[in-house]
């Protein structure tokens, strides 16, 4: 069992042709399918930094609790959006305040949801993702919801974990099963890049497999 566990306005795939592709191992899927555990595997195994996008909404939504800002108002989320850095370290700073150890608060985990479906936040972070990837010569592991949809379709890699709803609770025990499947419905069924399967993504279920053995499995797909 798997133990538990930036420059504004593009998003069309014009744009994100002309990032074009190296080595962009993209990993999508729910809450607990494993996605940060293998990222992380694959990161140490290949030597390629990684990203983990959902750290980037997470950190707007706690930015907006800790500074009363109501969620509705797309406006103040940008604002929070612009401010956002992630340092060499995956530490989340918005207008230099780190907000790192609010990120999976459970008012957090029900906000998040909220930002994520505000379009004109997705246009920034997409945005600041592609620009990490560029300053890496497109070289990294990168974990979301769009990734292989919406960010870089163009992939070397394009991977769709999954895991049975039971052993996703039971990885994210902190967060609970109510709060997991609310989230995978708000994120499967928003107008703006929900959660699917991306053509050309390799779906992966890593119910009951260890990371090690879903790890080399993605990496044979590499040779
Ligand atoms: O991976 P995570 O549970 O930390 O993600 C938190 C939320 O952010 C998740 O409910 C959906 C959203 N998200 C997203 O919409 N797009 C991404 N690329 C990553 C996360």
């Amino acid at each position: 069992m798997i133990s538990y566990l930036l420059e504004p306005t593009l998003t069309t795939s014009e744009d994100a042709q002309q990032v074009g592709e190296n080595l962009i191992i993209a990993i999508d899927g729910p809450a607990g399918a494993g996605k940060s555990s293998v990222a992380k595997a694959l990161s140490a195994q290949l030597n390629i930094d990684r990203l983990d996008t959902g750290s980037m909404y997470r950190a707007v939504a706690a930015a907006a609790l800790s500074h009363s800002v109501d969620l509705h108002d797309f406006e103040r989320l940008v604002a929070l959006s612009r401010g956002l850095e992630v340092t060499s370290e995956g530490r989340c700073l918005v207008h230099g305040e780190d907000v790192s150890h609010a990120l999976r608060d459970p008012e957090t985990n029900t906000a998040v949801s909220v930002v994520a479906a505000t379009s004109e936040v997705r246009t920034i972070l997409v945005a600041l993702q592609r620009s990490w990837a560029r300053n890496r010569s497109m070289a990294g592991v990168i974990e979301g919801r769009d990734i292989a949809s919406v960010v870089f379709p163009d992939a070397r890699l394009k991977i769709y974990l999954t895991a049975s709803v039971e052993e996703r609770a039971r990885r994210r025990s902190d967060e609970g099963a109510a709060s997991i499947l609310r989230r995978d419905q708000v994120d499967t069924s928003r107008t703006a890049s929900p959660l699917v399967l991306a053509d050309g993504s390799r779906e992966l279920d890593t119910t009951g497999r260890s990371i090690a053995d879903v790890t080399s499995e993605i990496l044979s797909w590499l040779q």
